[in-house]
């Protein structure tokens, strides 16, 4: 097991620091930046009119993140928990697709099992071949992550996003601009950026002993904000929550003190960003330290504690850099813990019962 970890003191941060290698496996043969098209040769030609995407986990957080620009395409999508779907599927006509890195997980088979017989056609996003999702659903679109060890998802979350990315990419439109095309194409080399300068270890450090962490974003920061938490409280067993960053005031607000880093996603600096700014100053006045993910396009490092800085990109490659910031921290408290993060108590990689 030793030799497998490449000289990483864990698989975790081993495939942290693969990213770049699995994006750009993710991407070959993808992005054409001469026509101007994204391309998936294993899919024939798909136009759903709406799609429901169904996953657990951090895959849900993919999801979510997935449903986000296939609207923003122009296709009415909707991210749903595996387990509550496969409950009561919603009505009408839609293509659904199970997002999970295994393609074994029993609550995202038995939704798209659930759609299947209610007559729907599915996709399975998945970095397993041949697994029980992938055989089952009608189409099958690989993430191309390669093995992934460590019981929390880090690369195959990067893996999704970008799939989905360039799916929501390829549906909407014949052709894609090329600030896209370019942002997409500069992604492994802007991870690896993230990876070789990121002053994680030392924000982390400074936090060790917080009484709970809270995490907050809008737009697609919003589900990077939920991975983030869920990374931190399975690897380092801190208290952790992610929250919609407009959703603080309606309860959460009540739990922020000076014990309480808040780590806020920032990506552009668009209607999200400038409304986030706002919600960290409020933080802030409860005495909150404020960890600020950020590009710096907005004015949000002006308010902020620490800084962890990703290069400038699009807004939807720049919740994968932020992300990768996130797995950081978390990896980083956790190790300082020296908590076991390659099999943390109580989770399994592959859940495969209900
Ligand atoms: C388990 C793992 C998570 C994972 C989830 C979904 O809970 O501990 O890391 O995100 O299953 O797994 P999947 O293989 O469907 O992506």
């Amino acid at each position: 097991e030793e030799t497998g970890k490449s000289g990483y003191e864990h698989f975790m941060l081993k495939e942290i620091h693969e990213q770049p290698r699995a994006l750009r496996q993710c991407l070959r043969g993808r992005v054409d930046e001469l026509g101007g098209r994204i391309e998936f040769e294993e899919l024939s030609r798909l136009s759903p009119e709406r799609l429901h995407l169904v996953a657990a986990g951090t895959s849900y957080h993919a999801a979510l993140y997935g449903a986000s620009l296939f609207r923003v395409a122009g296709i009415p999508a909707d991210a749903y928990h595996a387990h509550e779907y496969a409950l009561s599927p919603p009505p009408g006509e839609a293509l659904v697709v199970g997002v999970s890195q295994s393609g074994e997980t029993a609550d995202t088979l038995a939704a798209t099992r659930a759609a299947r017989g209610a007559g729907a056609e599915t996709l399975a996003v998945t970095n397993t071949v041949g697994s029980t999702l992938a055989r089952e659903c009608d189409h099958v679109c690989y993430i191309r992550s390669g093995p992934e060890i460590g019981v929390a998802a880090t690369k195959t979350f990067a893996g999704q996003q970008t799939t989905l990315a360039l799916l929501a990419e390829w549906l909407a439109a014949d052709t894609t601009d090329r600030e896209t095309i370019a942002a997409l194409r500069s992604l492994p080399s802007d991870v690896q950026a993230v990876l070789d300068n990121s002053r994680s270890e030392a924000v982390a450090e400074s936090y060790l002993g917080s009484e709970a962490y809270f995490f907050i974003g809008r737009g697609l920061a919003y589900p990077v904000s939920l991975e983030g938490a869920l990374k931190l409280k399975e690897i380092s067993y801190e208290h952790a929550e992610g929250f919609p960053a407009g959703g603080l005031k309606h309860g959460p607000l009540a739990l922020v003190t000076e014990q309480t880093p808040v780590l806020a996603t920032v990506l552009g600096d668009g209607e999200a960003a400038r409304k986030t700014v706002n919600n960290i100053k409020e933080v802030q006045a409860r005495g909150a330290p404020v960890v600020v993910v950020t590009d710096g396009r907005s004015e949000a490092d002006r308010y902020a504690d620490h800084v962890l800085r990703i290069p400038d990109s699009e807004e939807r490659t720049a919740a994968v850099l932020a992300n990768v910031q996130l797995q950081l921290f978390a990896y980083h408290t956790a190790a300082a813990l020296g908590r076991p993060i390659d099999k943390p108590r109580n989770l399994a990689k592959s859940v495969t019962v209900e």
